[in-house]
């Protein structure tokens, strides 16, 4: 298995190059899409109407790559769905826990998704949506996440269904019923599988307590067999309930095709049994998204993806004499990803006689990009300016003075290369748009103080108009201090 690609792996400079899909380097500057990323810090140039360049460090948020990712994935399912014969509808979900922004959940839903929500406060953000026009009614609302009888959540949710009618929660536990059953109100609801990891090979076999190998798995989420069958009956006995979905998660890090349908392959056929004694069950979700792309290197095949779902689905409902279901998936990675990026000045490079030269940044690695440290997931990148200029490979650091504020992560055997020329070089992390910003949280204080960045959304209509920009400003040291409790002085 080759390393991940981060960013360019050579000592010469870059050539007019494409990186990959909206990342490409033209006389020695780097572009995202039609955008001149170094012009927005650095200037020079043409003004791309902003009329001004930012502060850095500086996170963009490019709205049109989110719409793009809705439409690309919606494409392949009905293309691959008319090329098979395969008569169930898909429906793309955004699963907002990947970044809760409201212009990114905005942007998205106004694209056409169904929202896919985790918690209580998420029920706010629905309403807020539907106010602002871009969630019709129509539109479902998956409900995941612990909702006990009793909790904050379930009650909620189930005010939320008289607002609107198309929410379905989908319920991970017995204790999870109650409320919906009490409310009286016509739920349409979903049961989850217990979470069982793609290592699985073995089939489901048995519905009556016998310990099969979804149930042996390791996971806080969702039912075990026998429950489910038993949530079902319960479901199906309740008069204002409806069974219509089955969620199964094996997570969206598996990188093979085959392998990650093989896993769903335990929940395909179990939908099949379901099918056949709960006949209002009309939906398969395969819980979490698609793999996206973090890396330069990255490889998944959507299309065939979509292929052997719909087999396998087609093959299991044939066995078991049942129509094939529609599919759902919660796209979060997938949606968020590639439209968020970071850019950092480097303010000196450290020789002190480590392995490689430091190139120190004007921010924190680890409070930007959690996972790096705590994962040591890799992202991709690249400088803005100076592409036409040599390289050399280097190791970057963060402005904290924690061990861990470094990139490559310190477990990565992959190599990065920046511009020797380090004059004003700014650089950027890209596809970090998904779970970054939510683990290390908006505003508040963070590691050393260091302030949050200035934040710069982009938009245009389409890819012929000029972009827009909106502006929202980054903290001051006042504004940590005050959160800390210190006194400031707002004269
Ligand atoms: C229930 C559920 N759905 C969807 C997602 C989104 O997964 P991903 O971001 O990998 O697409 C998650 C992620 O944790 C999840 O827990």
């Amino acid at each position: 298995m080759t390393h991940p690609i981060i960013g360019w792996e050579h000592e010469s400079p870059v050539p007019n190059h494409e990186f990959n899909s909206f990342l490409a380097s033209r006389n020695g500057r780097l572009f995202y899409e039609d955008l001149d990323l170094a012009q927005l810090v650095h200037g020079g140039g043409q003004d791309q109407g902003l009329g001004r360049t930012l502060p850095s460090p500086l996170e963009i948020i490019y709205l049109p790559m989110l719409r793009q990712k809705v439409a690309e994935l919606n494409s392949v399912f009905a293309e691959v769905a008319a090329e098979i014969g395969y008569a169930g509808r898909f429906h793309y979900t955004y699963a907002s826990k990947a970044n809760t922004a409201e212009e990114v959940v905005h942007a998205v839903l106004d694209a056409g998704a169904n929202y896919e929500m985790s918690s209580q406060f998420d029920t706010v953000i629905v309403q807020t949506m539907q106010t602002s026009g871009v969630l019709s009614p129509e539109r479902m609302v998956i409900a995941n996440g612990f909702k006990p009888a009793g909790s904050g959540y379930a009650h909620s949710l189930v005010q939320l269904k008289r607002v609107h009618d198309n929410l379905i929660p989908v319920l991970e536990d017995l204790i999870e019923l109650a409320p919906f059953i009490e409310s009286g109100l016509a739920f349409d609801v979903g049961l989850r599988l217990k979470c069982y990891g793609h290592r699985l090979t073995s089939g489901v076999s048995g519905n009556h307590g016998t310990k099969t190998p979804v149930d042996a798995g390791n996971s806080r989420f969702g039912l075990q067999i026998a429950d489910l069958w038993k949530a079902a009956d319960i479901i199906a006995a309740a008069p204002s309930l409806n069974l219509k979905l089955l969620h199964a998660m094996i997570g969206s890090q598996i990188t093979s095709e085959h392998e990650f349908v093989s896993a769903l392959k335990p929940a395909i056929d179990l939908y099949g049994r379901m099918r056949q004694r709960h006949s209002e069950m009309s939906i398969f979700d395969f819980g979490g998204g698609v793999p996206a792309p973090m890396t330069l290197n990255f490889h998944f095949d959507y299309r065939l993806f979509a292929r052997l779902l719909m087999t396998a689905l087609s093959e299991a409902c044939a066995r078991y004499g049942v129509p094939v279901p529609d599919i759902m998936g919660e796209m979060g990675r997938y949606t968020a990803t590639e439209h968020g990026a970071h850019f950092f000045r480097v303010l000196t490079v450290k020789n002190n006689g480590s392995e490689l030269p430091w190139y120190i940044l004007n921010g924190s690695i680890m409070t930007s990009f959690p996972d790096t440290w705590a994962l040591g997931e890799h992202f991709i990148v690249l400088p803005l300016n100076h592409l036409d200029k040599p390289f050399q490979r280097v190791q970057l650091g963060g402005l904290t003075c924690d061990s861990d504020d470094v990139y490559p992560p310190k477990t990565s055997v992959s190599p990065l290369y920046l511009p020797v020329e380090t004059k004003d070089l700014y650089i950027g992390f890209f596809s970090v748009g998904a779970y970054q910003e939510m683990l290390g949280g908006v505003k508040g204080a963070k590691h050393c103080m260091l302030p949050e960045a200035f934040e710069l959304i982009i938009d245009r209509a389409d890819d012929k108009e000029p972009y827009q920009f909106r502006l929202l400003p980054g903290q001051t040291s006042n504004d940590v201090l005050r959160i800390l409790g210190y006194p400031v002085d707002e004269s």
